[in-house]
């Protein structure tokens, strides 16, 4: 079983995104060759700033590596390493009917917010298809949010299939079932985009004062809270340690736990989780050689196979 799934590098990873994300694919890579890149290509339709793109791409390459990935199991590499792929777009945008794309709702919304929109960014879909069936990948592990977007790689795959003769591996979309919800700093969901984030990596001293400044009600420590469950230092704490977190939570519920002696538990745990993943990153940041090497070498791999698929559908389409 192929698995496929694509990262883009929009920023500084957070729990939201580790719990979320980074971890159910970490855990993928024992059930099959796994092929994960960053979605650098993709970036591009919403990114303007090259050092940035280069920073988050070489970021999003530590985290992964440090939190778990494996090159030696999975296929790590960089989307624009393949350039083939956007060759494979083009001859998949041939065969997309415009109304598919104008469904796409990742797409509507950008445009009923205002965003000014480029073509790419109504193309992305297209590329992402070409992302999946390039590489005949059998499952896409996805949030919600992308899943209308393995859709329309299915259809357009069938649609090619259907002209050309079979070439294209029909992909199963794989969503990650709901995930313990990762509340961010202000109780509503964690996202960049809401500026209640708790990053995986970064400075200790900026992260203990996020973590502290989660704001609480004013009941008294001695008083009991029934309703310790909807505690927001609760919930974080349950789901980077179950086990803690329901410690806490009968002690809060009890009455006698403050709330400032529960943060810094909070902080505690949190640092603790991560404490392992953060030596490594900091080795493979001194070791940018090696990383550099483990994305060559998947480059490599997704590459000859890309070349492979490619080839199929230019021979299919007439181009051979
Ligand atoms: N669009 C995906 C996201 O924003 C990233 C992505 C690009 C992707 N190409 C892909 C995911 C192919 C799965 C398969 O999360």
């Amino acid at each position: 079983m192929r698995i496929l799934s694509g990262i883009q590098p929009s920023g500084t990873l957070h729990l939201g995104n580790y719990f979320g994300m980074m971890r159910p694919a970490i855990e993928l890579q024992a059930k099959g060759e796994a092929y994960y890149f960053i979605a650098d290509y993709h970036s591009m339709t919403t990114l303007f700033d090259p050092a940035e793109r280069r920073k988050n791409s070489l970021g999003v390459a530590l985290d992964f590596l440090a939190c778990g990935l494996d090159p030696k199991r999975s296929v790590f590499f960089r989307q624009s390493d393949v350039p083939e792929v956007t060759e494979l777009a083009w001859i998949l945008s041939t065969l997309t009917p415009m109304s598919l794309l104008e469904k796409c709702t990742s797409y509507k919304d950008k445009v009923a917010k205002g965003i000014p929109v480029n073509h790419g960014l109504f193309a992305y879909p297209v590329l992402m298809a070409a992302d999946i069936l390039i590489y005949d990948s059998n499952v896409v592990p996805v949030g919600q949010d992308q899943k209308q977007h393995v859709e329309v790689t299915r259809d357009i795959a069938v649609k090619f299939n259907e002209a050309y003769g079979e070439t294209f591996v029909i992909p199963e979309p794989q969503i990650r079932g709901e995930t313990a919800k990762v509340p961010g700093t202000d109780g509503e969901k964690m996202s960049k985009s809401y500026g209640n984030t708790i990053e995986i990596f970064g400075d200790e001293k900026v992260l203990r004062k996020k973590v502290m400044s989660i704001k609480m009600d004013s009941r008294l420590p001695a008083e009991p809270k029934p309703d310790a469950d909807q505690n927001l230092a609760i919930q974080l704490l349950s789901v980077i340690d179950a086990g803690t977190g329901r410690q806490c939570e009968d002690q809060l519920r009890a009455g006698g736990l403050g709330y400032g002696d529960l943060k810094k538990k909070l902080f505690e745990v949190y640092w603790e989780h991560f404490a392992a993943a953060r030596a490594k990153r900091a080795d493979l940041a001194a070791n940018l050689d090696y990383v550099n090497g483990v994305l060559q070498e998947g480059a490599g791999k997704a590459q000859a196979l890309a070349r492979t698929v490619l080839q199929r559908a230019r021979r299919a389409s007439g181009l051979e």
